[in-house]
Order: C-alpha cells, then sequence, then structure tokens
C-alpha cells in the first residue's frame, strides 16, 4: 500500500513536472498564424477552376547516414498552404464544397503523420490529428493511413493539380503509410496515367502557375518574416566584418556568420554558405569552405539566414585585411554601379529584363574599358548568372510572373568573377566580386531590405576597422594535432 502511495505520488510528481515543463517552455511567439494559412487556402481556391481538386504532399525524408536523417525541410507549398512542418503528410483543397458519406461537408482535408510514442521519443513530438486541428485549424484532419478509405471520388472532378511526384519518397516497409505509400495510393485512387501531359484533367503545370501567383506576392505577415530573416543576415554580415583577419579560415568565417542567425533565433540557412577567399569566389555556388587561411584575397559571403521558413541571399564581399587593392576597388565599383543601375528600374511594372540589361551593360562597359574583354559578347565570360530571383520560403523562390509587382521580394546580385588563367592581365586574376541585395518592389520604386549590412568600399573599410568582441578570442592549439600518425 504505501509502495502503491508513494508509485501514485511518484507519478503525479512526473506528470506535475512535465505539465509544467512544456508550460515554461518559451518558444517563438512569431510564426505565421493559421489564419495566414487559412487565407492562402482561401486564396488558392479563388484562383482554381471550377470542379477542381488541388493536392500538395510533403517533401521525403533523407538519410545522411545508415540509420540517421538529415534535418528534415518542408515542402514549401505544404507549409505556405497548412503551417503543417511534418513530413508524411498530405492536403488537399477543393474549389467546391464536398459532401462526405456521413453528411458532413468539407472544402479540405489534411492528412498527417499518426501520433507514436515511441517513434516521438527518437525523433520529436509529431502534431497529430488534435494538434492539427487545434494548432493548424483543420475541421478535417485524419492519419495518413486513413487516406487510402477516404473513399475520395476524384473522377468526379474536371481538374486534378497536383506537383511533380518526387523521385525519391523511399519506402519504409514498416510505415504503411510514408511518403512513398500516400504517393502510390494517389495515384491509383485518382487513375492517375503514366503521362500526365495526355490527359487534361491532370496538370502539373497549373499548380506551378497558381503557386507562382500567389507566392510571388508577400502578403504583411510574410514580410515580418523575410524582413527579420534578412537583417538578421546583415547582423551576419557586419560581425564577420567586425572580427575579420587574414589568419581565419572559411569555415570559422561561415561558422561566425550561423552563429549570429541562430543568436537572433534563425533556426537554418535558406541555402549552403557560400565563403569564398580568392579564387573560391570564382565558384557561384562553391560551399566547401575549406580554405584554413583567406589570407589578403576578397573574401566573397553569400549567406542567408532562414528565419521560420524564409529565407534571406545577402551577398557581401570583402578585404580580408581591411583595405581593397586597387585593382579589387576598381572591380568592386563596377559592380556596385551595374547593382545601382538595376535598382533604377525597380518599381511596380517593370520588367525583370530590362533590369537585367541595365546591370549587364554596366559591367560589360567596365570590363571593355579595363581591356579584360574585347567585345561586349565576352561579358557572360566573368558574369555567368542572371541578375537575380524572388526569395521566400524558397530562396529561388516561386513566381509566375516576368514583371515586377508591388509587395515581391528580389535579390538584385551582379558580380564579375576572374578566375586563374583568364585571358587577361594577370592582376586581375583570383578578383571575384558579388554584392547582392535584398529589395522589397513598391509602386514606386523599391525598399531595401538589407540596408543593414554596408556596401560601399569605404563603408565596409570603416566596418572591418570596428572593434569585435571575437577580437580577443582565442582558443588553444589541439593536442591531438600536435603528433601526426602518418
Ligand atoms: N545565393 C545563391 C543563389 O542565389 O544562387
Ligand atoms: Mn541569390
Amino acid at each position: 500500500m504505501k509502495k502503491n502511495r508513494y508509485r501514485l505520488f511518484a507519478i503525479i510528481c512526473f506528470l506535475g513536472a512535465s505539465v509544467s515543463l512544456q508550460a515554461q517552455d518559451s518558444l517563438p511567439t512569431d510564426y505565421l498564424s493559421k489564419d495566414f494559412h487559412a487565407g492562402r487556402r482561401e486564396a488558392l481556391r479563388k484562383l482554381m477552376p471550377d470542379n477542381s481538386v488541388f493536392i500538395v504532399m510533403a517533401y521525403p525524408t533523407r538519410t545522411f547516414s545508415n540509420d540517421v536523417e538529415y534535418l528534415y525541410h518542408q515542402n514549401p507549398d505544404m507549409y505556405y498552404f497548412s503551417g503543417y512542418k511534418e513530413p508524411h503528410s498530405l492536403l488537399l483543397i477543393f474549389k467546391e464544397e464536398q459532401k462526405g458519406i456521413d453528411g458532413a461537408v468539407y472544402r479540405e482535408i489534411i492528412f498527417v503523420q499518426k501520433k507514436n510514442a515511441l517513434a516521438e521519443q527518437w525523433t520529436g513530438r509529431r502534431l497529430g490529428i488534435e494538434g492539427a486541428k487545434e494548432k493548424l485549424g483543420f475541421k478535417y484532419a485524419y492519419n495518413g493511413e486513413d487516406f487510402k478509405n477516404a473513399q475520395i471520388d476524384f473522377s468526379k472532378f474536371d481538374k486534378i493539380i497536383f506537383d511533380r511526384f518526387p523521385e525519391n519518397a523511399g519506402n519504409n516497409s514498416r510505415d504503411k503509410a510514408d511518403l512513398s505509400d500516400l504517393i502510390e495510393q494517389f495515384k491509383l485512387i485518382a487513375k492517375i496515367p503514366g503521362e500526365i501531359s495526355k490527359d487534361s484533367r491532370f496538370d502539373n503545370r497549373l499548380f506551378r502557375e497558381l503557386t507562382g501567383r500567389l507566392r510571388e506576392i508577400k502578403t504583411p505577415e510574410e514580410m515580418d518574416l523575410i524582413r527579420k530573416a534578412v537583417e538578421i543576415s546583415c547582423r551576419g554580415q557586419n560581425e564577420v566584418m567586425k572580427a575579420v583577419h587574414p589568419g581565419m579560415g572559411e569555415l570559422e568565417i561561415q561558422g561566425l556568420h550561423e552563429f549570429i542567425h541562430k543568436k537572433y533565433g534563425a533556426e537554418g540557412v535558406g541555402y549552403g554558405s557560400i565563403v569564398g577567399a580568392g579564387a573560391n569566389g570564382c565558384v557561384l555556388h562553391y560551399m566547401e569552405n575549406s580554405k584554413t587561411k583567406i589570407g589578403t584575397e576578397l573574401l566573397l559571403m553569400d549567406v542567408g539566414a532562414e528565419y521560420h521558413g524564409y529565407t534571406a541571399d545577402v551577398t557581401r564581399t570583402i578585404p580580408a585585411n581591411g583595405k581593397f587593392s586597387e585593382e579589387q576597388k576598381i572591380i568592386y565599383s563596377i559592380v556596385y554601379e551595374a547593382q545601382e543601375a538595376a535598382f533604377k528600374v525597380l518599381k511596380d511594372g517593370a520588367k525583370w529584363s530590362d533590369a537585367s540589361k541595365a546591370a549587364r551593360d554596366v559591367i560589360a562597359d567596365g570590363l571593355l574599358r579595363l581591356g579584360i574583354i574585347k567585345d561586349r559578347a565576352e561579358v557572360g565570360t566573368y558574369y555567368p548568372h542572371g541578375l537575380g530571383h524572388h526569395i521566400g520560403l524558397d530562396v529561388h523562390d516561386r513566381s509566375s510572373s516576368q514583371t515586377l509587382k508591388k509587395d515581391m521580394v528580389i535579390t538584385i546580385e551582379p558580380g564579375i568573377y576572374i578566375p586563374p588563367n583568364s585571358n587577361c592581365d594577370k592582376k586581375w586574376w583570383s578578383i571575384a566580386v558579388r554584392i547582392e541585395d535584398d529589395a522589397l518592389i513598391t509602386q514606386d520604386g523599391y525598399e531595401l531590405l538589407s540596408v543593414f549590412a554596408p556596401r560601399k568600399v569605404e563603408d565596409i573599410e570603416k566596418m572591418i576597422a570596428e572593434k569585435s568582441a571575437l577580437d580577443k578570442f582565442t582558443v588553444p592549439k589541439l593536442k591531438s594535432a600536435e603528433k601526426k600518425a602518418f
């Protein structure tokens, strides 16, 4: 009896402790609201053709090593329309109200991961049906395993709108409702033909078109998060500028950026951080970041914090020793002027192609003037990419427009990259400059969201000269590095 009473007491204490632990959990308070996601579904419904259904699937999970998975990243479309962040899930949005066999009337259904205490002990809490109802505001939420029995009659729809299926949704034979099962069941129930382009009822193109039209225009709630992501990325650039010195390594610089992102609550990065010194900056998506001493060359840092799903994309190119050399300054100034020329074009209704041409012309003129190219047509040798792209839930965010519209958020990122052994004077070799800023398009112009990190030569040099909390930060030499085994 005594023992039992003690046990009961222990259980109550344990429950009390876990309840209070949960209550004490201090979590961010600025996630997108369930009204935001409901509003996006409603906006989608307005664009959908009559008698259609729209299906979104989660992204697959990925193996890192053996039984270890990569940190999961939700399909941005799933997140946008539901707020659900877990894998193995499926969302259906109907244009018109549907009647279930039980008389229920619904316009959307979400199928989520089933709650499972054992799995949750290893890989984290699941929202489950109740969570999807309570936290995400879905009236109709079911476990993934119920999808095959949901008796949705797809044959009656004129349009079944879905994205291309992920190619690598590996099937876990112990889970009968993983993404691969959901896809197979959907194909079977909706009778998806092998070649969907031959049947106009099935539409992938429309999926991209509709999601592009919605996602390219940012709502005020999205802007709150994008502004934070961009400012945080700028703060990272600034702290690196203050701390940088030629003895640092590319990885160390990457770590510093990402530490600052996390210090401000950004969960991750929107793409692999690109930190390249000298010739490494010429590799456009360089992510090895393995050079141990950046030296006195230019350091190109293309880094974007991801804050509650929304990513920034900000590039600064700086001299690690604090002063641009004459050659570095000349190339930097051309890129800066190219960016300024593109900025002048930006406003509601402007064409991407006009902004691109404005920047490309400045770079072509500059390279011709310096004798680095002999013909304007060669400009692509040293400026081999486009002017920019939309940002949002993807770093290269979805869009369906060739023109710029109010409330779009884009990057403007001209660059010049001169690898060693290029066909020009040696003094230009290994200079790589990209300047990338994030801009909100307004009625008459734009707002520079990444205004928090300096872009001008003199402002960058001033920032590098500032003191850093890291100036006195040293770590002891590794004992294990003293002896070499081979
Ligand atoms: N930040 C990398 C890119 O825009 O491609
Ligand atoms: Mn970019």
